[in-house]
């Protein structure tokens, strides 16, 4: 472990969705392992927050406003990064809505595009640029916040669920591109972790925990229980791990 935390310091590390749940708590362990971190989010006073933790913590960050439904944003981002960073040398791509929570003949053609525009929109702008920076920078390595409905379905939850489904598709994908480059992108699937999305994806913490009572665990994850892996799937000691979709759902999936 010491090995990994080694290996980050002192690399510029883009956190999207840095404002709340598994982002924040992404950038707060990465903080502490000496990366600069660039946190991105629509909420500034949330991410400014989080700038003092880290800060507080002997680390560096900065916040940037920045919605990742809007190409303009994500692109200004990356450039802000690699302005005040002086490169990109990783990403977790983490920003991400659940919608409407409904059956799909509930549903309309915005509830669809609205999803669809953050969380995959956002993806792949989020890797257009940052690939293209880290191409400057000799290599990189990139995490994307996909989702255990990557590989299953969930009723009520269809869109979402084709969303991350589109997330694995362009991990995948993006990873073939990447590793000649330099540069490798993963994904990993939470189960289902006590957020603010889960909270309301699941009408409360307490049906959220009774929800999760019968599952392996028998309890829902922590966003440490993410933050952790993915500074593992950012550092050099994943260095053969390429276009994977890592699963961290207590055995959720493999029921
Ligand atoms: N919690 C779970 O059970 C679970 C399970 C599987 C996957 N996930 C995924 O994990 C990721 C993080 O979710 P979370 O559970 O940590 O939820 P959360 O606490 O609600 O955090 C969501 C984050 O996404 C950001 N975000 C949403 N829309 C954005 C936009 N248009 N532009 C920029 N940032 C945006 C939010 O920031 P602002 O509101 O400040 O913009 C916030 O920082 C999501 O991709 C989610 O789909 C969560």
């Amino acid at each position: 472990m010491q090995s990994i935390l080694n290996d980050l310091s002192g690399k510029s590390i883009l956190v999207t969705g840095a404002s709340s749940g598994i982002g924040a708590a992404t950038a707060l362990v990465l903080g502490k392992a000496g990366a600069k971190v660039a946190l991105a989010a629509r909420r500034l006073d949330a991410l400014a927050g989080l700038v003092a933790q880290i800060h507080a913590a002997g680390g560096e960050a900065i916040a940037i406003r920045t919605d990742v439904a809007v190409e303009a944003d994500i692109q200004h981002a990356v450039a802000t990064t690699v302005a005040h960073f002086g490169r990109l040398d990783g990403a977790f791509n983490n920003a991400g809505v659940l919608g409407k929570v409904a059956p799909i003949h509930e549903l309309s053609s915005t509830d669809f595009a609205e999803v669809m525009q953050t969380n995959v929109y956002g993806v792949f702008w989020s890797l257009k640029y940052e690939m293209e920076a880290m191409l400057k920078s000799g290599g990189g390595s990139i995490v994307n916040t996909a989702s255990i409905v990557a590989q299953i379905g969930f009723a009520n939850f269809s869109v979402y669920t084709a969303s991350k489904h589109a997330v694995l598709g362009l991990t995948r994908s993006a990873a073939l591109e990447g590793f000649p480059l330099g540069i490798r992108v993963n994904a990993v699937n939470p189960g289902p972790i006590v957020t603010p999305m889960a909270e309301i994806g699941f009408g409360g913490l307490d049906n959220l925990e009774a929800t999760l009572k019968g599952s392996p665990a028998g309890r829902p994850g922590l966003p440490e229980e993410i933050a952790n892996p993915v500074l593992f799937l950012l550092s050099s000691a994943a260095s053969y791990i390429n276009g994977q979709g890592l699963a961290i759902d207590g055995g959720y999936t493999v029921q």
